[in-house]
């Protein structure tokens, strides 16, 4: 299964993909997760992609379509993928039209999770996670069942990101609207796109994805 979520900020696409990589047993590879990866890592990518991030600004093209030309190679993405975060712009998605081709894969769906923005605001400024696992909480919606202990991995201590600051969520809302948004129509035109309530419950989203999917005949693991 090659799969892409497609979203604004806090829409669920991490929830969604984690959700859908056991379900399906193919790797989730969020380019987000990867550009933090490379952050903390002090890497020259990592360097270059802080400032652009902490901003809410996208960082360029030729960095994310080589990370992404190098992740879908790895044996783990044998079965297939799901894309969280990428593509972002439609340069990104032209380069990764040009990739699948080369691996003579075709691309199954992109889910749009359609959500709106002032409750994108209240997901993302709630949301935290575990700093020793990466298991993710909300201050509302999803809370640790005993108070300040990982339900994952028992760790009391956790994270924000850097990001996640009310004034970056907007400028990062601003990048979605102006840059990925025109992604829909490229994807729709290819008759790859399909639209999920992103407002429901987290396991109401899970089951409309899997409906799209069944719809496709792609089977879960
Ligand atoms: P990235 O990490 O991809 O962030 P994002 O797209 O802004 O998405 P988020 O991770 O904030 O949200 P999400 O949709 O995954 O929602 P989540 O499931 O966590 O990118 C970060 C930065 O990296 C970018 O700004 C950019 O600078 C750079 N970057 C990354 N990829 C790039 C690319 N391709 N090109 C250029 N730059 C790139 O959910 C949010 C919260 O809501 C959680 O707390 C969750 O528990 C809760 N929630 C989820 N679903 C529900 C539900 N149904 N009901 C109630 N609560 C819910």
């Amino acid at each position: 299964m090659e799969l892409i979520l497609l979203g604004p900020p806090g829409a669920g696409k991490g929830t969604q993909s984690k959700l859908l990589e056991t379900r399906y047993g193919v790797a989730q590879i969020s380019t987000g997760d990867m550009l933090r990866a490379e952050v903390k890592a002090g890497t020259p990518i990592g360097l270059e992609a802080k400032s652009i991030m902490d901003a809410g600004k996208l960082v360029s093209d030729d960095i994310l379509i080589r990370m992404i030309g190098e992740r879908i190679k790895r044996p783990d993405c044998a079965k297939g993928f799901i894309l969280d975060g990428f593509p972002r712009t439609v340069p990104q998605a032209e380069a990764l039209d040009k990739l699948l081709h080369e691996q003579a894969v075709d691309l199954d769906a992109v889910i749009e999770l359609k959500v709106d923005e002032a409750i994108l605001v209240e997901r993302i400024s709630g949301r935290f996670s575990c700093a020793k696992c990466g298991a993710g909480y909300h201050d509302t919606f999803k809370q640790p069942k005993v108070k300040g202990v990982c339900d994952v991995c028992g760790s009391t201590a956790f994270t924000r990101r850097p990001d996640d600051k009310a004034e970056t969520v907007h400028a990062r809302l601003e990048a979605y609207n102006a840059q990925t948004a025109p992604i829909l129509p490229y994807y729709n035109a290819r008759k790859r796109l399909f639209t999920v309530d992103g407002m429901a419950e987290m396991d109401e989203v899970e089951a409309q994805i899997e409906e799209v999917l069944r719809g496709l005949g792609v089977a879960a693991a």
